[in-house]
């Protein structure tokens, strides 16, 4: 019985470590790449078929970028442009993909 405190030790951390990474660069690649490119720059067919501009020249906030991810966007016809992503994202994922886009911008 000496050592049973070792198993529950490894139990202890599983939570920490079974949780799942929040990687912005993944979820961009993920979610966002096909339209404004693993670049940011949009220039993917997709990109330009809904008109998504070059990230790099955006100056949203980070609160806007969130809030844009969350809400999407819908062109005056009511035809999505930019899917929302409040079902798909966690938090924490929105928060790193805005993140990881601002870093876009030089
Ligand atoms: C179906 C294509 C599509 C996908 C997928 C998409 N977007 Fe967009 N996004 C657009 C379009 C179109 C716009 C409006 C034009 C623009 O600003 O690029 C836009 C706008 C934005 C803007 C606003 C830029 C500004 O300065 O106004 C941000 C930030 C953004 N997208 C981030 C994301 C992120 C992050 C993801 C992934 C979670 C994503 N987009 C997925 C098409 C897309």
């Amino acid at each position: 019985m000496r050592f049973s405190r070792i198993p529950l030790l490894l139990l202890a951390g599983l939570p920490l470590a079974a949780a799942e990474p929040v990687d912005g660069r993944q979820i961009f690649g993920d979610h966002c790449a096909s339209c404004h490119g693993t670049d940011g720059r949009a220039r993917t067919p997709a990109g330009r078929k809904v008109g998504a501009k070059d990230l790099a020249q955006s100056t949203a906030s980070e609160a806007e970028v969130r809030e844009r991810i969350l809400a999407g966007l819908k062109d005056p016809g009511g035809a999505i442009r930019m899917p929302s992503f409040a079902d798909r994202l966690s938090p924490e994922a929105v928060s790193a993909v805005a993140a990881y886009v601002k870093t876009f911008r030089r």
